[in-house]
């Protein structure tokens, strides 16, 4: 995608999994490891694209593109919504987390006996979908990590969450998807054919995301 289509375009991305405190020592995450988000970013940069990223992992940033860190799904949520408005393609490739511990307390969790500890967990906003229900203009992609009738629910994201593209990975093989180098995707829009990509490196997986992305905001 070296062409430049993107070039003054607002590429807002999000990257890695969210970090939901229990207390001050301890959090609840998921396997993320910002790779996919990155290799967008980069991607999105060789476009000629300025780009933010809101991410929970620091990695090598693509030359240009600018970093702003975030621990849990609240604080990226109102990060994301500070820059919405001026965004131009938003991506949301972090893994963020469904639910939190109702509680944070303020100092450790102490044992008690050898009683065991209920963690109550109540459900955190959706950036996706919160964004894409207030988007004037904006192109909004989402992905969809499943195990399991992957086209079914990413068919079901990309209405319920109001996307304009939703990325399909499979999910918990070894081979793609969360923590690896490489990963395998279909991509879904509204009213089109979804298009299937082999299994590729990250970075070859989002220059064909971002080129995907190109032909429906251009063409
Ligand atoms: O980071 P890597 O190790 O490279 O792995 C990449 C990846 C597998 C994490 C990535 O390719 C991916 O699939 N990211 C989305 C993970 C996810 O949260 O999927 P989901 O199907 O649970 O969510 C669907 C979409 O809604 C996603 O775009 C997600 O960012 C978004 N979402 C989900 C929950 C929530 N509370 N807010 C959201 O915005």
């Amino acid at each position: 995608a070296k062409n430049g289509k993107l070039k003054n375009k607002n590429v807002l991305i999000t990257a890695g999994g969210t970090k939901e405190a229990l207390d001050p020592l301890r959090y609840i995450t998921n396997r993320s490891s910002g790779k996919m988000g990155y290799a967008l970013a980069q991607a999105a940069v060789e476009a000629g694209a300025v780009v933010t990223l809101i991410s929970t992992v620091e990695r090598r940033l693509p030359f240009g593109s600018k970093l702003i860190k975030v621990t849990d799904a609240r604080e990226m949520l109102d990060t994301v919504l500070e820059h919405f408005d001026k965004t131009d393609i938003f991506i949301s490739a972090a893994a963020v987390s469904d639910f939190r511990p109702a509680k944070q307390s303020n100092q450790k969790i102490k044992k008690t006996g050898n009683q065991g500890l209920k963690v109550e967990l109540v459900q955190n906003p959706d950036i996706l979908a919160t964004v894409g229900a207030k988007k004037t203009g904006q192109f909004v992609v989402g992905f969809a990590a499943e195990t399991e009738n992957i086209v079914e629910y990413a068919k079901n994201k990309l209405v319920k969450k109001h996307a304009d593209m939703i990325v399909a990975n499979e999910v918990g093989h070894p081979d793609s998807g969360f923590n690896v180098d490489n990963n395998r995707v279909i991509i879904f829009r509204p009213k089109q054919a979804q298009k299937e990509f082999p299994l590729q490196s990250k970075i070859d997986t989002a220059r064909s995301i971002i080129e995907e992305i190109i032909k429906s905001v251009f063409e």
